[in-house]
């Protein structure tokens, strides 16, 4: 196995340093140096005694002990070094760079028409409107034999959100700190309709009235009914809850989405009525129970624009989807001198099973930088294919900072090499329409619980031919066509790779999950959230002393930022006191914290569920810690 880092860490300045000055900040900003060099790029250490001034929160993160563990993953090649002058998608500036200085106006980020729209037209948002019939709280259906609901029309194109043209938008005064709107008002068009700017992508930040509220969306005019935030929080009973005293407001949906009622009630409605196990009886509630599964596997084909339900295996989760894939498929295609491609965008788990890979094959896994704003440089991923390159694997959007890449662009580029290509849309599918056979890619992998759907189930796509070459990677019962002593046989996909019972009851909340997001539909959902994180970035960045993390001009539904004198941690515990859930830490992504000189981040993420108001308290919270009003938490 050949397994050597060649990043750019030979420094014997950085080993010198390291062994003379344990202190965790001298490492932490050693580590940080490291990790935001670019690929070819020198790093530039700070002298041992640096303790970072400007940054109290780094020095005080006592986790970069696990930094130099780093240095012994095998195989980790990182891109090579650049002939020069690194080049950067688009002119955004880093708003991550800029410290925080008290009194200094915050820098704002404007929104601008996404070049492909999500709706192919007004007539299709109307009739997805109409769909929802006026009606949100949703009854489950109690056994899958009912029809289901009409296949959602295909829309051409990705749908993901655009935030452009960084600026500066209004500081009050005293710090910049600005009021936030509490009057809901209706900004439209002379006809009463919204400006084509306004369909979802196209809200200009700058150009927002202040008190416009995407609560406040209007419809089109010939639509029943616009999509109403507030009708959606009464189908999710966990929202009633009271922690600490007092309401929550659950900001955490990048780590799990909570249940809808029609989730819920599924759940139960199957173990009333359905229970049973599956394929191998013949008898009335294994075949309701097989009906379940199977009808469940038909809800995600139509959600994520599959061909076949062949293409659909049920998994755990994302995890385990990646794992099914490096072991299934990596195995029989990955050897010595190959090479693998990821990005530094990704969760821990699109990089341990690759490493896992790499290290038993003998190839090599190379990295993807992000520019300043946390996007893909697509000339440096371009760089990267080859003719060595067996596999891509990439996240649609990022779970630490909620960039969206250019998934399209980027399987395309793969393919171009002759390599397959895996997208995490672990981060995707709670947010957008997701069509796999647009995208093209060759495997989709997700979890449930991040769409509204019960823990433990996930679903891997792949593509029929591909999925049907790759060896089981798990033997036993229900995967088997025969067994003799001397041979088995094994099914087509997907049933080759679900040995063993599966999870019947929640793939049909699974199924719950999607019959209830097809009703409201995505791209409403898309439009609503795309308005709610322009709001959000408005009103965090009213907040003094807080950077945010992640500025990519495409965002979806993730909200990172670190607090000037405040540890994420500090922070986090003292929203819960407040009653807002939100994580901080490290998102199971250390490795692009890293890039951008962090441990660790606050992390608002949203759905469907969240509203103006949660945003505006979340805002008031942060104000009162900052001014040293609030819970000190930690
Ligand atoms: N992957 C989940 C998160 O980002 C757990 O929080």
């Amino acid at each position: 196995m050949s397994g050597t880092i060649s990043m750019t860490s030979s420094n014997p300045a950085e080993a010198a340093a390291l062994a003379a000055a344990p202190d965790p900040a001298v490492i932490a900003a050693m580590a940080n140096a490291f990790f935001s060099a670019l690929p070819g790029q020198p790093v530039s250490l700070p002298a041992v005694g640096d303790v970072l001034p400007t940054s109290p929160s780094v020095g005080a993160v006592p986790s970069v002990r696990s930094v130099p563990s780093v240095g012994a993953v095998p195989s980790l090649v990182a891109a090579p070094a650049l002939p020069g002058a690194v080049p950067s998608v688009g002119a955004v500036p880093s708003l991550v760079a800029a410290p925080a200085v008290p009194g200094a106006p915050p820098v704002g980020i404007v929104t601008r028409s996404a070049p492909v729209s999500p709706f192919s037209g007004d007539a299709e948002f109307g009739a997805l409107v109409h769909s929802l019939g006026g009606a949100l709280s949703l009854v489950p259906q109690s056994l899958e034999t009912a029809a289901p609901a009409a296949a959602a029309p295909a829309v051409p194109g990705e749908s993901y959100y655009f935030l452009d043209e960084l600026r500066a938008v209004g500081s009050g005064p005293g710090g910049g700190v600005r009021a936030l709107p509490t009057t809901p008002a209706l900004p439209a068009s002379p006809a009463g309709l919204p400006t084509p700017g306004s369909l979802g992508f196209g809200l200009d930040l700058g150009l927002l009235p202040e008190a416009h509220r995407p609560e406040t969306i209007p419809d089109l005019g010939i639509a029943p009914r616009p999509f109403d935030p507030r009708a959606i929080r009464r189908d999710f009973p966990i929202l009633d809850e009271q922690v600490h005293g007092k309401p929550l407001i659950w900001l955490d949906n990048a780590a799990t989405t909570q249940k809808p009622w029609a989730v819920i009630d599924r759940l139960s409605s199957f173990y009333q009525h359905e229970n049973s196990n599956i394929h191998r009886a013949a008898h009335a509630l294994a075949a309701r129970a097989t009906d379940a599964y199977e009808a469940a596997r038909e809800k995600t084909r139509r959600f994520l624009g599959a061909a076949s339900t062949n293409e659909i295996v049920f998994v755990r989760g994302a995890t385990e989807g990646i794992n099914l894939v490096a072991q299934s498929w990596g195995r029989r295609n990955v050897g010595e001198g190959d090479e693998i491609l990821i990005t530094w965008l990704e969760h821990h788990a699109n990089i341990v099973p690759w490493q896992q890979l790499a290290a038993e094959k003998g190839a090599r896994l190379r990295v993807a930088p992000v520019d300043d704003s946390g996007q893909v440089i697509l000339e440096e991923y371009d760089r990267l294919l080859n003719s060595r390159t067996r596999i891509v694997s990439f996240t649609q959007v990022s779970n630490a900072l909620g960039t969206v890449t250019p998934a399209r662009e980027m399987v395309a580029m793969a393919h171009r090499h002759g390599a397959r290509v895996l997208v995490d849309g672990a981060q995707a599918v709670s947010h957008m329409r997701v069509d796999v056979r647009d995208l093209d890619c060759d495997f989709y992998v997700f979890s449930g619980h991040k769409v509204f759907a019960p823990t433990g189930i996930g679903v891997v796509y792949g593509k029929e031919d591909v999925l049907n070459a790759m060896p089981p990677w798990q033997g036993g019962g229900n995967m088997i066509a025969d067994v003799t002593f001397e041979k088995t046989i094994y099914h087509p996909a997907p049933f080759r790779f679900e040995a063993g019972t599966g999870n019947i009851a929640d793939a049909a909340g699974l199924g719950a999950a999607f019959d209830y997001l097809e009703r409201i539909g995505m791209d409403n959902i898309c439009r609503y959230e795309h308005e709610l994180l322009v709001y959000a970035t408005q009103g965090l960045l009213s907040v003094p002393g807080l950077s945010l993390i992640g500025t990519a001009k495409e965002k979806a539904g993730v909200l990172s930022f670190v607090l000037d004198g405040f540890r994420s941690e500090e922070v986090g515990q003292a929203l819960d006191q407040e009653g807002i859930a939100v994580r901080s830490g490290h998102h199971c992504a250390q490795p692009i914290l890293r890039r951008f000189g962090q441990e660790s981040t606050v992390r608002p993420s949203l759905a469907l569920y969240n509203t103006c108001e949660d945003i505006d308290a979340l805002i008031a919270a942060l104000l009162r810690i900052q001014s040293g009003r609030g819970h000190r938490g930690v």
